[in-house]
């Protein structure tokens, strides 16, 4: 039987799961926690932990976009029961082709994971559950295994590129810089401001004031990006599990006011300066064409 996902409210200051909202989501049919460590920054999993312990639950992490991560000085994807990585290239360590990884301690989903990577199957040729083809191709493993060299040293750089960030952006009216959370280090795979649209401005146009700002900006050659538009549960696939946006109101209003800078280890300050002045620009005129 397939698992039905129960969604809880984000926090506005990490975009990640509300922790206060998590117990009261919890049912007798409740199996699994699985807190998402969006764009890069943890989950304060002490706290979750915490919950998950007395209501006796797997804390599954999904660490896609935090590989290095840390919480309270440990990795995430080793404080969990599981831990899942991806790989795919625009990660913090990225293949040239998709692959991905899990983490456990158990040896008992240590086994069935293996097993569901390769269709299930337990023994040569003998298979006892439908599984998928998720084996890690070998040259993605060698382009892998050189890049994991060099992670450490990339997401110092991407943290020492999301300070000057916040020392370029933070002096700039109506955009909100993304905070570190104490207790978490991030490894910032991707910087998202949130840009709420100012109190006096009355959007006239189909056109968002975010949406209008992103626009302004590539005028300028700056690209960016809205992750994500539409938060997870509103997407057409679980329109049958009925979710109202009342329910979810705050992934309701980052998903209007989220814009995600460029962000890599190698940006430099004069590149981050020209985003700085671009995005100043940018909102300054799009605050005079209202
Ligand atoms: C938060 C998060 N979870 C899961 C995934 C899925 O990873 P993959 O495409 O490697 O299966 C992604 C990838 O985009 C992600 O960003």
């Amino acid at each position: 039987m397939l698992a039905v996902p129960v969604f809880v409210d984000i926090d506005p200051r990490t975009f990640n799961l509300d922790l206060a909202q998590v117990e009261a989501a919890i049912t007798p049919h409740t199996k699994a926690i699985m807190p998402v460590h969006l764009f890069g920054r943890p989950v304060d999993m002490t706290q979750l932990m915490e919950i998950a312990d007395r209501h006796k639950l797997i804390v599954i992490e999904d660490c896609a976009q935090a590989t290095g991560a840390e919480w309270d000085g440990k990795k995430v994807g080793s404080i969990g029961h599981i831990g899942c990585f991806s790989y795919y290239p625009t990660k913090n360590l990225g293949a040239c082709g998709d692959g991905g990884a899990v983490t456990t301690n158990d040896p008992e989903i240590a086994q069935t994971i293996r097993s569901l990577r390769n269709h299930g199957q337990t023994g040569q040729y003998v298979h006892e559950a439908i599984g998928v083809n998720s084996r890690l191709d070998a040259v993605q493993a060698a382009i892998l295994q050189v890049k994991l060299r060099y992670l450490d040293q990339w997401n110092h750089q991407r943290q020492a590129v999301a300070e000057r960030y916040r020392q370029l952006l933070e002096p700039i009216s109506h955009v909100i810089c993304p905070q570190e959370v104490v207790g978490g280090k991030s490894v910032w795979n991707q910087y998202s401001i949130r840009l709420p649209r100012p109190a006096d401005i009355v959007e006239t146009t189909n056109l968002k004031w975010r949406d209008r700002v992103k626009q302004a900006l590539m005028q300028q050659s700056i690209s960016s990006t809205v992750y994500y538009p539409l938060p997870l549960n509103r997407q057409p696939i679980y329109a049958s599990l009925g979710y109202h946006p009342e329910q979810t109101p705050v992934a309701e209003q980052i998903a209007q006011e989220i814009l995600s800078l460029p962000m890599f280890p190698e940006l430099t300050q004069e590149q981050q300066e020209q985003v700085a002045y671009g995005l100043k620009d940018s909102v300054f005129q799009v605050v005079s064409e209202y």
